[in-house]
């Protein structure tokens, strides 16, 4: 007879312990795995693509990485830094420019995406000698206090007084089977969102109402 022999409790738990450890062995394998699936390899040097912005009536072909916001290259490719940068999230309306006369907040929108469109940003709305109607209104009606918003703020206006000439409705519009009449109701709705921490609403409501012909 051998020396080993080994009674039936002992041999079950042997058993158990091997396939325990065989058991987490595949478990790691299979957790590297879908780790290796899950992280693509990243590429030594950025990806770049060719594009061109049609910005303020000028063309620019430039090289970008697919992933900078249309803000970025205004602001740090086109040195266009009129359109500020307050959230960089959509939530403040400091980046608002018009793309093809509508506003958008080009913190939001990549700038792959605007090739063959027809962008204005506040420098080409007007010159110094030569502002655009709502420009020379907030400068009358003292529309800002820093100006960090204001930018935004006027090209949201252009885009805003725009779609009120079209008719398009808001969430305050009372009768949506009657023509949108223009109003300080309509104005602040409108205008929402569009924040100014210094608070300069009241004076940016009077310049607005003055350009569309609005008594307040
Ligand atoms: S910076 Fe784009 S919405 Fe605030
Ligand atoms: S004027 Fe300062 S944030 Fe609007």
């Amino acid at each position: 007879m051998s020396d080993f022999d080994p009674n039936r409790r002992q041999l079950l738990k042997a058993s158990t312990v091997a396939v325990g450890g065989v058991a987490a062995a595949a478990g790691l394998m299979q957790t590297a795995e879908a780790a290796a699936v899950a992280q693509p390899a990243i590429p030594a040097t950025p990806v770049l693509m060719s594009i061109l912005l049609r910005v303020n009536g000028a063309e620019h072909q430039l090289m970008v990485d697919p992933r900078t916001t249309l803000l970025d290259a205004l602001r740090d490719r086109l040195h266009l830094t009129g359109s500020k940068k307050g959230c960089d999230q959509g939530q403040c309306g400091a980046c608002t420019v018009l793309i093809d006369g509508r506003r958008v907040t080009s913190c939001l929108t990549l700038a792959v995406m605007q090739e063959g469109h027809d962008i204005t940003t506040i420098e080409g709305l007007g010159t110094p000698t030569s502002l655009h109607p709502l420009q020379a209104a907030f400068v009358k009606h003292d529309g800002f206090q820093c100006g960090f918003c204001t930018p935004g703020q006027i090209c949201s206006a252009v885009g805003m007084l725009q779609e009120l000439r079209e008719g398009a409705p808001s969430h305050v519009t009372g009768d949506l089977n009657a023509a949108v009449q223009a109003s300080p109701l309509e104005f602040r709705e409108r205008m929402s969102g569009n924040l100014c921490r210094c608070g300069a609403y009241s004076n940016i409501q009077e310049a607005i109402a003055e350009v569309a012909g609005v008594k307040r």
